[in-house]
């Protein structure tokens, strides 16, 4: 079942919709710090939040032989190696963003951290109760902004959450789980009703970080 579930994964990797938004972008506002990587996804860019949570093996990468190239143990990567916001990481001088559920988060938050779970869309119908789906995932966010706040103060991390860069990748999974979940969705939507929600409810959280980050809008 777990591979079943990687092989179909990665074969709707062609289907990703991956979006940053670099919202540092402002003339005059480049961070001299570096900047934070805030992370929303799927199994692509979960670097282990699954396995703090109470799902299913099919959505867990906490067994060999993932992890064993590079990490030489599973942390929950569905790869045997790195994800790709490692990379992206280490190439902005950062250290690895943490899973936002791992215990200790709080000290590597001035960095970002990652709150993307396997199995995840943005519909929340996308394996129900077995993932943190999308609206999920920016409700964590608007926790780690808290603890930001209760931790380096209120203008430093207003700061960390306007310079910061945001990874989307998600998408794939509520086109692929109406497949193996007996479900009558595709029944009830036209495909292109269906595709409308799906970006509909990724625009709807890409929109509203943006607005809290960009605009200054009071985002605690
Ligand atoms: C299966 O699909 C139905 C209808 O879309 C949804 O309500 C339910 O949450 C889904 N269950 C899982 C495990 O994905
Ligand atoms: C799927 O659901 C339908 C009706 O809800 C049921 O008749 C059918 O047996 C189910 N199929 C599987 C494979 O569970
Ligand atoms: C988001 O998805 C829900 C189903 O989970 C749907 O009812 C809603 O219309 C979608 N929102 C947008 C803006 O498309």
């Amino acid at each position: 079942m777990a591979n079943s579930y990687v092989q179909l994964h990665f074969a709707a990797l062609f289907f990703l919709a991956s979006l940053t938004i670099p919202s540092n972008c402002l003339p005059g506002l480049y961070p001299k710090a570096p900047v934070a990587l805030f992370v929303f996804g799927d199994s692509l860019f979960d670097p282990g939040n699954n396995d703090f949570i109470k799902t299913t093996t099919t959505f867990q990468a906490n067994f060999p032989p993932y992890g064993e190239t590079f990490f030489k143990l599973p942390t929950g990567r569905f790869t045997d190696g790195r994800i790709i916001p490692d990379f992206i990481a280490e190439f902005a001088k950062l250290s690895l963003i943490p899973p936002y559920l791992q215990t200790g988060y709080h000290e590597f938050l001035t960095n970002g951290v990652n709150f993307a779970s396997a199995g995840a869309g943005a519909l929340a119908e996308t394996n129900t109760g077995l993932v943190i789906d999308l609206k999920m995932q920016f409700k964590n966010f608007r926790k780690a902004k808290k603890h930001l706040r209760l931790n380096i103060g209120k203008r430093a991390a207003r700061r960390v959450v306007k310079n910061a860069v945001y990874l989307f990748g998600i998408g794939s999974n509520d086109y692929l789980s109406p497949l193996t979940n007996n479900s009558s969705i595709f029944k009830l939507y036209a495909p292109q009703d269906y595709v409308a929600m799906v970006v509909g409810n990724i625009t709807s959280v890409v929109q509203v970080i943006f607005r809290f980050s960009f605009f200054f809008q009071p985002f605690f």
